[in-house]
């Protein structure tokens, strides 16, 4: 017993004179990110989500706040061409990665991304506050090639709720991009 005190206090406990607990965070953190093809130097906090760093400090707005959780999709952009909940990505872990926001889906001359075309084709929203996150989401579905029909469409952007409950034009509209691409 004697030895395993000595042990605890030699072994254990903190040296005189030093600190104890966890290391500092710095209080921020140097990363690169291309965001809508522009390479940019940024500097965030290591705790700053992608959604923040892009809605607060780079005030690009068409990313939406929905739940901040994870479970409505609102905030959906693509990283390197994949879809992502950005309010579930800290920023710092996507150091080197390209993001592609809702306002860099359309061309640099303004010629809107076909799936935005098709949305306003068919009517696919209605307060348009989940439209950018169904957007980007429905880009990355048309590159994966996974749905073909309503019922996998639906299910592949299940992850992005509407509140309007605009699901059918929302569904049309990707099945009509699909069906234009499928025609060349
Ligand atoms: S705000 Fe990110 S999933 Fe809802
Ligand atoms: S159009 Fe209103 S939340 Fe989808």
């Amino acid at each position: 017993m004697a030895d395993l005190e000595l042990k605890t206090r030699q072994g254990f406990a903190p040296d005189a004179g030093h600190e104890s607990g966890p290391a500092a965070l710095p209080d921020e953190i140097g990363i690169t990110l291309t965001i809508n093809g522009k390479r940019q130097e940024l500097h965030v906090r290591p705790w700053t989500t992608l959604l923040d760093l892009l809605r607060e400090d780079l005030s690009l707005y068409g990313t939406k706040k929905g739940c901040d959780h994870g479970q409505c999709g609102a905030c959906t952009v693509l990283i390197d061409g994949e879809r992502m909940n950005s309010c579930l990505a800290l920023a710092v872990t996507k150091d080197g990665c390209e993001v592609t926001t809702i306002e860099g889906l359309a061309s640099p001359d303004g010629t809107l991304h076909p799936l935005q075309e098709a949305f306003i084709e068919h009517d696919a929203f209605q307060c348009g506050y989940c439209t950018p996150g169904q957007i980007c989401s429905g880009v990355a579905l048309l590159r994966e090639g996974h749905a073909k029909t309503p019922e996998e469409i639906r299910e592949h952007m299940s992850g992005n709720l509407c509140r309007c409950g605009a699901y059918t034009n929302i569904v049309d509209a990707i099945e009509s991009v699909i069906a234009k691409e499928n025609a060349k």
